[in-house]
């Protein structure tokens, strides 16, 4: 049985860091479905056609990172057809050997409720803004508006919106290193793979 690994949390708190240091620490794949959305919101047209017709040519657009193209991502991500569209992709993806880590903002709560592991990673929001703005080189003030936007309109959606998975571990890396955070994840797949049997 794969193990499939799913991180959620609002935005810039540290989800897609550690879901690639979990997949290269663990040999998963590794899907970060924020892009998805990214990518439907950033090519425009019909949201519903380009959901339904996206290719990974479309993944690879350079400018998805952009703070436009976050925000274009949370508008698209509001339509329940759009998010539909994308469900099938994302679930067969999480159950590839030997396992999979998926990050985005439904993965434990729609995606794959059954997932080994839940975490939920938070941050407050001036470090949030601080990492993305030096990410992608932004201005810190108009990212920190940009991102508190973005989570709201994604805490707020009726279809799928943002919230810990019942059973998800939280993991706040405000005051954690990289390194910290990716430690604290790795102990805790190492845990649940015990439970389950499986030494790693
Ligand atoms: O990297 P960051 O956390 O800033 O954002 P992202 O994961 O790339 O997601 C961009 C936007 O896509 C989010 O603000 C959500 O509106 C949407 N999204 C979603 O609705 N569901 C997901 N599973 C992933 C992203």
């Amino acid at each position: 049985m794969p193990f499939t690994i799913a991180i959620d949390g609002p935005a810039a708190s540290g989800k897609g860091t550690i879901a690639k240091a979990l997949s290269r620490r663990f040999g998963f794949h590794h899907l970060d479905t924020g892009l998805l959305y990214r990518a439907v919101g950033a090519k425009g047209g019909d949201p519903l056609e380009t959901a339904r017709s996206l290719t990974a040519r479309d993944l690879q657009r350079p400018d998805l990172r952009s703070n436009e193209a976050g925000q274009a991502a949370s508008r698209v991500a509001i339509i329940p057809e759009v998010r539909l569209a994308l469900v099938e992709f994302q679930r067969r993806f999480a159950i590839q050997e030997p396992g999979a880590v998926l990050d985005g903002r439904d993965i434990g709560t729609v995606i794959c409720p059954n997932a080994d592991l839940k975490l939920y990673v938070i941050a407050s929001d001036e470090v949030r803004a601080r990492r993305r703005a030096s990410e992608i080189g932004a201005d810190p003030a108009e990212t920190l508006a940009a991102l508190q936007e973005r989570d709201a309109r994604d805490q707020e959606r009726e279809t799928a919106p943002l919230r810990p998975a019942d059973n998800a571990v939280i993991l706040d890396t405000t005051e954690m290193s990289i390194t910290e955070a990716v430690t604290d994840a790795v102990r805790l797949v190492i845990a649940r793979r015990k439970g389950d049997g499986k030494l790693t």
